[in-house]
C-alpha cells in the first residue's frame, strides 16, 4: 500500500500504465511488415538469449483483457503506441487494413472502458524498407514519418486524447546509431548526428501534419536524466556538461528553444557531421506543443575521461541502492528534472509518461512498491515548487520484451508467465489500485 492518496494530486490529475507496441503486441502475420528489431533480435549477440518479440505478449489477441487489467486498476489513462509497420508495412505506400482494424478495436476498447487513448506514433518499430534507405539517416524520413502521422490522424485522431510523435528520440538516435546498443546497431558518429537532427525534425514535421488533419493536444516524449558529477572537480564538472548536453539539453533545447546547445555545435569530432543546413530546420524542429512527457529513470553519474576519443566522458559507478537493470533509484532527481524543465524551458502541461523498475520475478514486489511511492512522492514534491505535472504513468502495465534484454527483465505491475500468457497482478499493482480507487 501506498502512504499517500489520491487526493493528494488533485481532481484533474492523471494517472495510467504504459507499454509499447513492440515490446507486447506479437500478432506479427496479419500483414504486418518487418521491423528493424524483428532482424536486430534475429542476428546473434544483440539481445539476451536470442529473445525477440515475435509473440511477446500475445496483446493483439489479448487485448480485451489487459484493457480490462488498466480499468481495474483504477487507471485514467493508457498509452501505448503504434506499429509503423503493421499499418504501412514498407513504411510508405499500402496500408494494411487489418492494422487499422486492430488499433480501431483497441482504442474503441480504451473508451468503451473509460480508459483515456495517450497514443505514441514511434516507439523504435522502423519498418525495415526504411531502414534499407537509410532510416534516421536520410532526411527523407521526415516526409515518410510525416505522412504516416497524417494517416493516424485521419483514421484515428479524433478518438486519441493526446498524441506523442517520437518515444525517447535520444534512443532512437544515440543509443542506436553511436553505441549500438539498440536497431539497427550502429556505432557510428555520422550515423548519431544525422539521427539526433532527423528524428527531431520528422518529429515536427508529424506535429504540423497532425495538426492539418486537425488532431489535438500533441507532445513528444523524451528521456531525461539527471546528470550528476562523481567529484566536484572542474574535469567532472566538464564531463558532465557533455553528458547532460548529450542526453537532456540536445533534446530540450532544440524541441523548446530551436537551438541545439553549444556544447555540442561547437564539438568538432561531432559538429562536422551534422547534415549541411540543420539550422534552417529549426523552426520546425521546435513547433509549439501542448504538453510535453518525460521519461524518468535514473540519473546519470559522469567522470572525466581524457582517454576517450570523441567525448572524453565515462560513467561513473555510484553508491545508490539499484535496481535489476543496475540503474541507481534516485526520485530525487525526477523531482530536480521536472522542476529544471519548467523553470528554464517551458510552461506546457508536464507529464511523467513513464517511470518504473525491474525486479526478479514474482508477483511480490515490496521494492517496486516503495520505488513507485517515492517517486510519486517526488512528483508532488515538483509540484509544490511550481512544475505544473499533469499527469504521471507506470512503465509497465505488464511484463514484456525488454529490448536487448529481453525477457529476463520485467518490468510490469502485472506479471506474464509467457509459456502460457497467464496475468498475475503483482503487488505493486494492488498498490496503485488502493490510491486510485480511494478518491477521498
Ligand atoms: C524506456 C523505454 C521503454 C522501456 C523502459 C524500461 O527507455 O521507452 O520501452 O524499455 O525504458
Amino acid at each position: 500500500m501506498f502512504s499517500i492518496s489520491r487526493s493528494d494530486f488533485g481532481p484533474d490529475f492523471t494517472f495510467g500504465a504504459a507499454t509499447a507496441a513492440y515490446q507486447i503486441e506479437g500478432g506479427q502475420t496479419d500483414g504486418r511488415g518487418p521491423s528493424i528489431w524483428d532482424s536486430f533480435s534475429a542476428t546473434p549477440g544483440n539481445v539476451q538469449n536470442g529473445d525477440t518479440g515475435r509473440d511477446a505478449c500475445d496483446h493483439y489477441n489479448r487485448w480485451p483483457a489487459d484493457l480490462d487489467l488498466i480499468r481495474d486498476g483504477g487507471f485514467d489513462a493508457y498509452r501505448f503506441s503504434f506499429a509503423w509497420p503493421r499499418l504501412i508495412p514498407e513504411g510508405t505506400g499500402a496500408i494494411n487494413q487489418a492494422g487499422l482494424d486492430f488499433y480501431d478495436r483497441l482504442i474503441d476498447g480504451m473508451l468503451a472502458r473509460g480508459i483515456k487513448p495517450y497514443a505514441t506514433l514511434y516507439h523504435w518499430d522502423l519498418p525495415s524498407a526504411l531502414q534499407d534507405k537509410g532510416g534516421w539517416m536520410n532526411r527523407d524520413i521526415a516526409g515518410w514519418f510525416g505522412d504516416y502521422a497524417s494517416l493516424i490522424g485521419q483514421k484515428f485522431g479524433d478518438r486519441l486524447h493526446a498524441t506523442a510523435t517520437i518515444n525517447e528520440p535520444w534512443c532512437v538516435a544515440f543509443l542506436s546509431h553511436f553505441l549500438g546498443i539498440h536497431a539497427p546497431g550502429y556505432r557510428d558518429i555520422r550515423a548519431a548526428a544525422r539521427a539526433m537532427h532527423h528524428v527531431l525534425f520528422a518529429h515536427g514535421t508529424a506535429i504540423d501534419a497532425l495538426r492539418a488533419e486537425g488532431v489535438k493536444n500533441l507532445g513528444i516524449v523524451l528521456n531525461l536524466e539527471k546528470s550528476e558529477p562523481a567529484t566536484q572537480s572542474p574535469e567532472d564538472v566538464a564531463a558532465t556538461d557533455i553528458g547532460d548536453a548529450l542526453f537532456n539539453r540536445w533534446y530540450l533545447d532544440g524541441v523548446l528553444k530551436g537551438k541545439y546547445p553549444d556544447a555540442l555545435t561547437g564539438n568538432d569530432f561531432f559538429a562536422r557531421h551534422l547534415p549541411a543546413g540543420y539550422e534552417k530546420d529549426m523552426e520546425v524542429v521546435s513547433r509549439p506543443l501542448d504538453w510535453l512527457g518525460i521519461n524518468y529513470y535514473t540519473r546519470g553519474l559522469y567522470k572525466s575521461a581524457p582517454e576517450q576519443l570523441g567525448f572524453p566522458i565515462a560513467q561513473a559507478k555510484g553508491d545508490l541502492e539499484t535496481t535489476e537493470m543496475g540503474w541507481e533509484i534516485y526520485p530525487q532527481g525526477l523531482s530536480d528534472l521536472l522542476v529544471r524543465v519548467s523553470n528554464d524551458y517551458t510552461k506546457i502541461p508536464l507529464y511523467v509518461t513513464e517511470n518504473g523498475m525491474a525486479e526478479v520475478e514474482g508477483d511480490s514486489d515490496p521494492r517496486r512498491v516503495d520505488y513507485y511511492e517515492a517517486h510519486l512522492k517526488a512528483v508532488l514534491n515538483a509540484r509544490e515548487q511550481g512544475a505544473d505535472v499533469r499527469g504521471y504513468f507506470a512503465w509497465s502495465l505488464l511484463d514484456n520484451y525488454e529490448w536487448a534484454e529481453g525477457y529476463n527483465k520485467r518490468f510490469g505491475l502485472v506479471h506474464v508467465d509467457y509459456a502460457t500468457q497467464q496475468r498475475t497482478p503483482k503487488a505493486s499493482f494492488r498498490a496503485f489500485q488502493g490510491l486510485l480507487h480511494n478518491t477521498k
